[in-house]
């Protein structure tokens, strides 16, 4: 459940659509797919089996699995620098959707057009708005991190995750029947490669990793508190299974709406704040409560992900320096508090064109190198360690029972298939094609 809490997150509801939209739909969503399935699933059974076996934060597991070199390997824990890093402007969307809550339940936009106008405002040129809601986000995650995982969260979820999939499907069936459905099925579906730049391209790639949690010890920290003998596939299947549905199932929501209310899908970190009021206030009295019951749902998935975000550094400064986990939270989540303050001016005028290189300002130069370059390398890192360092016999020994057949794929994907794909995705960056 924690890890199926930690996977679906903004990632899927918000950024899927946007990027897809960005990046021009199916082609995008094509090599999103395949990722998914061929190097995403494969790798969460890693991650999964070295928390699993290594029963500590990510750093310590791979200390103490490491055969030899333990001094090395454990950097591969330090990976969980990334989800500190994602958390910067993690914590400033969650304070967006936050302030939604609130406007949703008092006005909704009427058109497309005037949703576009508050969003691109809010984004623009108010501060305080963005900075105050973003300190409420810090204040939550981390008071939820100092409680610990256990007691509040997993409940928390146990009653609004479910609730996010009603909602979904509410809104999903009503899309099926607008004529706006059958123009975000061509664009999600229907591949036009010409569209599919390198950019692209690494960018799909490294979004299977961050939409799955992959590559920086989110899902190893809470596989090290998995009793023996779970079975590991199944949850590895169900996690990824949910967590592609939701996306696919937002995203062809979100652009029917679009569609429908005569706008195009390249609305960038905007879209789900300008698709779905749009929609909403079509449906009358009856909109604003969906509208103020689906926000509330997508904070806390958001927030469930945030959690485990910033989890792997807190537990590594509590199990290596003995740090309270008050003042391991605390540290944690006001380093992202800070920086997730660079990554709201980075957006503002005024302040934006001192934070802006190449074309991609401060906030999507942090997406773009933790999600395309950080977590691809962190699962590049996790399939080697089990398919080349950890002895195959013990490997074998624990996820045989669980894979039958499909051990020995499973396997031969990780020693080749995925350092293969990662090493395509490195030539890429590097701009070699
Ligand atoms: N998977 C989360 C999402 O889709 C983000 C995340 C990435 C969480 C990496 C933990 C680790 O929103």
């Amino acid at each position: 459940m924690a890890a199926a809490g930690s996977a679906v997150g903004l990632g899927n509801i918000w950024k899927f659509p946007y990027i897809t939209g960005e990046y021009g739909g199916g082609a995008f969503v094509l090599v999103y797919l395949i990722t998914v399935a061929l190097v995403g699933f494969s790798v969460m059974l890693a991650e999964m089996l070295i928390g699993y076996l290594g029963r500590k934060d990510g750093v310590t597991s791979f200390e103490t699995l490491a055969p030899t070199r333990k001094g090395l390997w454990k950097f591969g824990g330090f990976q969980g620098m990334a989800g500190l890093l994602i958390m910067t402007f993690y914590s400033v969307v969650i304070g967006w959707i936050l302030n939604y809550i609130v406007t949703a339940s008092i006005s909704l936009p009427s058109s497309v057009h005037e949703a576009e106008v508050t969003f691109t405002t809010m984004l623009h040129s108010d501060f305080f708005t963005q900075f105050f809601y973003h300190t409420i986000a810090f204040v939550i995650v981390t008071y939820v991190l100092h409680k610990g995982i256990k007691s509040g969260i997993e409940k928390v979820n146990l009653i609004l995750m479910p609730a996010l999939i009603i909602i979904l499907s509410v809104m999903f069936v009503y899309a099926t029947t607008l004529d706006g459905f059958s123009k975000a099925l061509t664009f999600m579906f229907a591949p036009d490669w010409s569209k599919l730049n390198s950019e692209a391209f690494v960018t799909a790639v490294g979004h299977a990793f961050f939409t799955l949690s992959l590559g920086m010890g989110a899902i190893m920290t809470y596989a090290a508190s998995m009793e023996k003998g779970t079975n590991i596939v199944k949850s590895a299947f169900w996690v990824v299974f949910l967590d592609t549905a939701i996306a696919i199932v937002a995203g062809l929501m979100l652009f029917t709406f679009l569609y429908q209310y005569g706008s195009g899908p390249d609305k960038g970190p905007g879209l789900v704040f300008i698709s779905l009021p749009a929609a909403f206030y079509e449906m009358g009295v009856l909109g604003n409560i969906f509208a103020v019951f689906f926000f509330i749902a997508l904070a806390f998935a958001g927030l469930t992900s945030a959690v485990s975000l910033v989890e792997p550094m807190v537990q590594y400064f509590i199990d290596r320096f003995g740090w309270s986990r008050l003042k391991a939270s605390i540290s944690m989540g006001g380093f992202f508090w800070l920086v997730g303050i660079v990554v709201i001016l980075s957006g503002l005028d005024g302040t934006k064109e001192y934070l802006t290189w190449g074309g991609k300002n401060f906030f999507d130069w942090i997406d773009y190198i933790t999600a395309a370059i950080m977590l691809p390398f962190g699962g590049l890192i996790m399939a080697v360690f089990v398919g080349y360092i950890l002895p195959k016999t013990e490997v074998q020994a624990t996820m045989q029972p669980f894979l039958g057949w499909a051990f020995a794929p499973w396997y031969f994907s990780l020693r080749y298939i995925i350092p293969v794909a990662m090493f395509v995705v490195m030539l890429n960056l590097m701009g070699v094609f």
